[in-house]
């Protein structure tokens, strides 16, 4: 019976990966991270920081049925999203101590996933060569994606399981209190337009632009066959809905989802303009009963200026991925009215 390790169980990415391999008949699934989660028929959480050694080290010791590990854990910097990437010492202490501590505790090892992103590219520091293929060279400067990638291909060496690397955009799921989520970042923003008695004014330069994102279900799904796919052996591939889109295109209709008007873009640092929001939002849990998430742990501000100011064209190519038998798509446009809809259902946002 395959067992799976998904580490940052409670993330944005690392839930939906519970979720679908605890679907599946034959898995076993631990979650790890430093909140506990939920635990289900077939799955088990571990509370533990996997920045503190000898915690990792007791924890991940009788891990001995350990088949398959997904990575998608993060830890962000502080200040700018586009400057989490420079966070280095943090995310690949994440890594070696998780991965060092399974490879210990377990012979039976397959294959290790890890989840990096389009930044590989250079995406969040300006216009890069569109869309970019797998084999693209990495951008000049610093990114943790870099040092994980090469510590994890030089520990593999000589050993008898392998890796596979996944390259998403921009994840979208229902994963509330996960801040760093773009889907949060809308709900809040235009359930606060709202309330203000304003239209859904698209915030930042990247209206136009090309953009791509990947739903966090559809990653869930590559990264099962990025697991048991033979072909994915020390391979990196880009993970994607699989289409393109322009912010101007999609935001009439994410609008409709909360029956307010679109406005043309506004050039204002979400930021700032959610730096005296945190009271409004606290009256608006208790006037329309909504889940207790507090304003700081419902999204993250920094995230959302980040992705609409990318005033570039932000493409990958995903063909590698289809050439390897991985097929599945996602429509973005219908995917954000379905999920942004979620969190009015469940009371996240009015
Ligand atoms: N979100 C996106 O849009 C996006 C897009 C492209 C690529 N990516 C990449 O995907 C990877 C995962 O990011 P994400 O967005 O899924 O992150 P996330 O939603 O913030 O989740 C991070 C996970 O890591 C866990 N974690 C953090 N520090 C830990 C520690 N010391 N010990 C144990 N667990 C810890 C967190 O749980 P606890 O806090 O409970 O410990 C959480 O489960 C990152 O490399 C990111 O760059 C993300």
């Amino acid at each position: 019976m395959p067992t799976a390790v998904v580490i940052g169980a409670q993330g944005v990415i690392g839930r939906y990966i519970v979720e679908k391999l605890a679907s599946l008949p034959a898995w076993n699934v631990i979650g790890l991270s430093r909140r506990k989660g939920t635990d289900a028929t077939r799955v088990r959480h571990i509370s533990v920081d996997l920045l503190d050694l000898a915690d990792t080290r007791a924890k991940l010791a009788g891990l001995a049925e350990v088949t398959h590990v997904f990575f998608a854990a993060f830890q962000p910097g502080s200040g700018p999203a586009a400057d989490y990437a420079k966070n280095i010492a943090a995310n690949l202490g994440l890594l070696v101590n998780s991965v060092t501590g399974l490879h210990r505790a377990s012979a039976k090892l397959e294959r290790v996933v890890l989840v990096t992103g389009t930044k590989y590219y250079g995406s969040h520091l300006g216009p890069f060569k569109t869309p970019a293929r797998e084999d693209d060279p990495r951008h000049a400067g610093a990114n943790y994606y870099f040092d994980q990638i090469d510590w994890l291909a030089a520990f593999q060496k000589g050993k008898r399981w392998s890796w596979t690397e996944l390259r998403p955009q921009t994840l979208c799921g229902f994963a509330p209190g996960t801040a760093m989520s773009i889907i949060s970042v809308i709900a809040v923003y235009a359930s606060i337009r709202k309330e203000l008695g304003l239209p859904l004014a698209f915030p930042g330069k990247a209206w136009s632009s090309l953009y791509q994102v990947t739903e966090s279900a559809h990653l869930a799904e590559a990264a099962y066959w990025a697991a048991t796919e033979p072909r994915c052996a020390n391979q990196a591939y880009n993970i994607t809905n699989g289409d393109y889109f322009r912010w101007q295109h999609v935001w009439p209709a994410i609008a409709k989802v909360f029956d307010m008007p679109a406005a043309a873009p506004q050039q204002h640092a979400l930021v700032e303009f959610m730096a005296d929001k945190a009271l409004l939002w606290d009256e608006m849990v208790k006037k329309y009963g909504l889940k207790p998430y507090r304003f700081s742990e419902v999204v993250a501000w920094p995230f959302g200026d980040y992705v609409f100011n990318c005033d570039w064209d932000v493409m990958t190519n995903v063909t590698k991925s289809r050439q390897h038998g991985f097929h599945a798509a996602v429509d973005s446009g219908e995917m954000f009215q379905r999920l942004l809809a979620r969190f009015r259902a469940e009371r996240i946002v009015p």
